[in-house]
């Protein structure tokens, strides 16, 4: 069923975003293609989205077409599992533990689908997408194609898919078989250090920046700004961007109703009426003073809906 006018705060974590012109909750490969079909008539163009939770709608909201993912089927055979983009990582996660299957459980606790956690090679406690990934079924220029890992280029927060128009259908993972009873303490344990860490309060896009991959020359320059560089930053050469927006001392900075987490700095949340355009303000502000201060330029992990209609 096609939506018209529907308004993109629904559908997002962020709880921003304006209308979509069009919005279609493809229940089904079939719903899917007629979306693009129906795009294609329309002669507009159409975006994807899973969950919703990594997504920076407009206030102006997306004229076209938006395509939520929202086919959940997820079958197990054996240590096999074949789980549909809609499926919520969660639920993957929770279910494949029920059926005594290790590899998934970090992903109890990200937010979004299993399209999008693969698409952005979601990750956390440990754990990454595509370690558990065999293959991703795509729709390509009308056409399905099966594409092996070794060719969509998994990285950090990286994938081909982020780069192509590539519709991601379902995805096959490969897990090793674990003890039931281990595996669901461990699902418990994961939300408890999620809740320990991380702002569960307003609306949020998770992490908002990706933790940035240093060279020598920014480890130098960060360790004469800070008192003291953690170790295991030095060694990973990882440098999170939740710790550089601490250092930045801009947690609890407010602009309209939208906060950097007093928790976790790399949170950006929506204390109810905030707006893109808060939004926005705060991610040049976050950038700018850390490019200014430690020369780092950080990236965006958020995907953005409606910024060039
Ligand atoms: N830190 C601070 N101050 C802060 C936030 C963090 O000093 O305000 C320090 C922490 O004390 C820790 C380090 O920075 O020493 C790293 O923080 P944390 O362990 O919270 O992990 P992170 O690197 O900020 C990553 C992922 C999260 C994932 C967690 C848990 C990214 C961008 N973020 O966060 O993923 O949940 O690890 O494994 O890779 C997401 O992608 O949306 C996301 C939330």
């Amino acid at each position: 069923m096609i939506k018209e006018n529907e308004s993109l705060s629904k559908h997002t974590n962020f709880r921003i975003g304006g209308p979509a012109r069009w919005f279609v909750e493809a229940r089904s490969e079939t719903d899917a293609r007629e979306a693009i079909a129906f795009a294609k008539e329309q002669s507009v163009s159409y975006c994807v989205i899973g969950g919703g939770s990594n997504v920076l709608a407009s206030d102006e909201g997306f004229f076209g077409v938006v395509i939520q993912m929202a086919m959940r089927g997820v079958r197990i055979e054996g240590t096999t599992v074949v789980a549909e983009a809609g499926a919520m990582s969660a639920a993957v996660a929770r279910q494949t533990a029920e059926a005594g299957l290790q590899g998934m459980e970090w992903a109890v606790s990200i937010p979004g689908t299993i399209g999008g956690a693969v698409r952005g090679n979601a990750g956390c406690f440990g754990g990454e997408m595509k370690d558990s990934v065999v293959s991703v079924r795509v729709l390509r220029d009308g056409k399905i194609v099966e594409v092996a890992k070794d060719t969509a280029q998994f990285g950090y927060r990286e994938s081909s898919f982020k780069r192509s128009n590539d519709i991601i259908l379902s995805v096959t993972l490969a897990l090793e078989p674990g003890d039931r009873e281990a595996l669901l303490k461990k699902i418990d344990e994961t939300l408890a250090k999620r809740k320990a860490s991380q702002p569960l309060y307003g609306g949020s896009a998770g992490c908002m920046f990706k933790n940035y991959d240093a060279t020598d020359e920014d480890l130098q320059r960060l360790q004469r700004e800070v008192d003291v560089l953690p170790s295991e930053m030095s060694a990973s050469r990882r440098v999170p961007a939740g710790w550089l927006i601490d250092k930045l001392g801009l947690k609890g900075t407010r602009i309209g109703d939208v906060e950097i987490s007093r928790e976790h700095g790399n949170f950006i949340v929506n204390l109810g009426k905030a707006t893109a355009s808060d939004v926005t303000q705060v991610i040049a502000l976050v950038k700018t003073k850390a490019r200014d201060r430690f020369g780092i330029q950080l990236q965006e992990e958020v995907q953005y809906v409606g910024f060039n209609n």
